[in-house]
């Protein structure tokens, strides 16, 4: 029996000092001193010896479990350290290679536009308001003398989400909705996105930007929109810019003008930029039509106001001789990174 501990403690020293994975170590262990291992079948055998020899043999087979114990422990504490120092190998990593750089976004071209459009409005006192896009019938027509048969609905046709409910076809409806949350005086402008049921081409989208303005307070008269308004063009076009205003029509406005300015490549000689005119048509605009201004809650008889509406793509094609509006949705990052 002595023999037989003996050559267990020799091939378990052995097996375990070769082990290099701790599954191995873990094997041994349950070779050795498992419940079926090979230590405890040998000592469930210890009633066969005699009283003399029984101690002893024990002795023994207590101190060669500690020897293996003790073997085992070193050997995993060894295998860990090893496993540990393998894997700060692999993850280590070279603080001095360079980073990977953060590419800059630039601003889209309309966004720069209307950055510049905002600030000289607010220079002016503007605050600058949001309306929704999913608007009401009432608001983006009914509201601005539009009613269900009048002609303009023709050009101004939408997406309808039900009979009454539509995606605004101009920010035009935010007048109104200013108008019955707010007392004059009023001075806003509000950009965003409007939309047409058109087809794409270079010079149409069913969805674009326009810039609403509304001024209302005590005497407000047409000389404060051709102040405002020039003051506006040649902050966003240069002091020489030359313009004129042109009587037009709209419905929610009494009287109604487009304003023009002088074209800048020929100075009105006419070109292929101005098609010829001379002229290039920038935004319409006029005096806030009484009943307007009665449907917004506030009484024309104390108060008037102006209005202008204003296309933002237009105005960034004609500032980057941009000639094709598509580009401004297709998200080309060789397009949009030449502006900002
Ligand atoms: N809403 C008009 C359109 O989409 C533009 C417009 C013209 C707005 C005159 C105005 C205005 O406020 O006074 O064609």
């Amino acid at each position: 029996m002595r023999n037989q501990l003996e050559e267990i403690r020799k091939s378990a020293l052995e097996n375990i000092k070769s082990a290099d994975v701790l599954q191995d170590i873990e094997t041994l262990r349950v070779k050795c001193l498992g419940k079926k291992g090979q230590l405890t079948s040998i000592l469930k055998q210890m009633g066969k010896l005699s009283p003399e020899e029984r101690p002893v043999i024990g002795q023994l087979a207590n101190e060669i479990r500690a020897k293996i114990e003790q073997a085992i422990e070193e050997k995993t504490k060894e295998i860990k350290a090893h496993e540990q120092e393998k894997k700060l190998l692999a993850e280590k990593i070279d603080v001095t290679l360079p980073g990977k750089t953060v590419k800059m976004g630039s601003r889209h071209p309309l966004t720069v536009v209307l950055d510049d459009i905002k600030e000289i409005f607010v220079g002016m006192g503007f605050d600058i308001v949001d309306g929704p896009e999913v608007e009401l019938d009432y608001y983006n027509f009914e509201a601005l003398n539009i009613p269900k048969d009048h002609p303009a609905r023709d050009t101004q046709d939408t997406f309808y989400i039900t009979d009454n409910i539509l995606l605004r076809t101009q920010t035009s409806p935010v007048q109104i909705r200013v108008m019955e949350q707010q007392k004059p005086p009023i001075r806003i402008i509000s950009p965003g996105r409007v939309y047409r049921s058109d087809a794409v081409d270079a010079t149409h989208s069913p969805v674009f930007h326009q810039i609403e303005g509304l001024v209302v307070d005590k005497g407000i008269t047409f000389a404060d929109l051709k102040g405002t308004l020039e003051t506006f063009v040649k902050r966003l076009y240069g002091e020489d810019t030359v313009v004129r205003f042109r009587p037009h029509h709209f419905p929610f406005t009494e009287p109604s003008a487009e304003l023009d300015v002088q074209c800048f490549n020929c100075h009105g000689e006419g070109c292929r930029l101005c098609k010829g005119e001379g002229w290039i048509e920038i935004l319409g605009c006029g005096m806030v039509h009484p009943d307007v201004l009665r449907n917004g809650g506030i009484d024309p008889e104390e108060y008037s106001g102006f209005a202008l509406g204003y296309g933002l793509e237009r105005v960034c094609m004609r500032r980057y001789d941009i000639d094709d509006l598509r580009l401004f949705f297709e998200n080309d990052v060789r397009f949009l990174k030449q502006f900002d």
